[in-house]
């Protein structure tokens, strides 16, 4: 198993550069605990970089928010509500993580971060770079 998203900076292109920093981290992470899950597979490792996630996560999205509210951006209650259920998602996932999953459910959730990680940039957030764009 390689990467498990490939970056690429103008397929990923929000528009914002901060955010398109925030999103690489994001996925600098994920690809990071693939890789960990992949080789050594320590547990106090993983727990590490999956708490890192969440930290960052929460971060991006509070920054996010608060531009969107500055420019009153129309689908910031949108964007608010999404964020609060992956950011669920996750902390209940590292929940059971540390509770113990199977290696078949370790996967599952990798893919999960994955899909959602995507579709965030690729379809909630590029939804601003329209928006954005005369603005910042
Ligand atoms: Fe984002």
């Amino acid at each position: 198993m390689g990467l498990i998203i490939k970056w690429d900076k103008d397929k990923f292109n929000v528009g914002v550069e901060l955010f398109n920093t925030h999103h690489k981290r994001l996925v600098d992470l994920l690809n990071l605990l693939h890789s960990v899950v992949d080789s050594t597979n320590n547990k106090k490792h993983i727990e590490i970089i999956f708490n890192e996630l969440a930290k960052y996560t929460v971060y991006h999205f509070k920054a996010e928010e608060k531009m969107m509210e500055k420019y009153n951006y129309h689908h910031l209650a949108l964007q608010h509500v999404e964020h609060e259920k992956f950011l669920n998602t996750v902390v209940e996932a590292i929940d059971a993580y540390k509770k113990g999953i199977t290696m078949i459910e370790v996967i599952k959730l990798l893919d999960f971060l994955r899909e959602w990680i995507i579709n965030h940039i690729l379809k909630s957030d590029m939804k601003y770079k329209e928006f954005f764009k005369d603005k910042i």
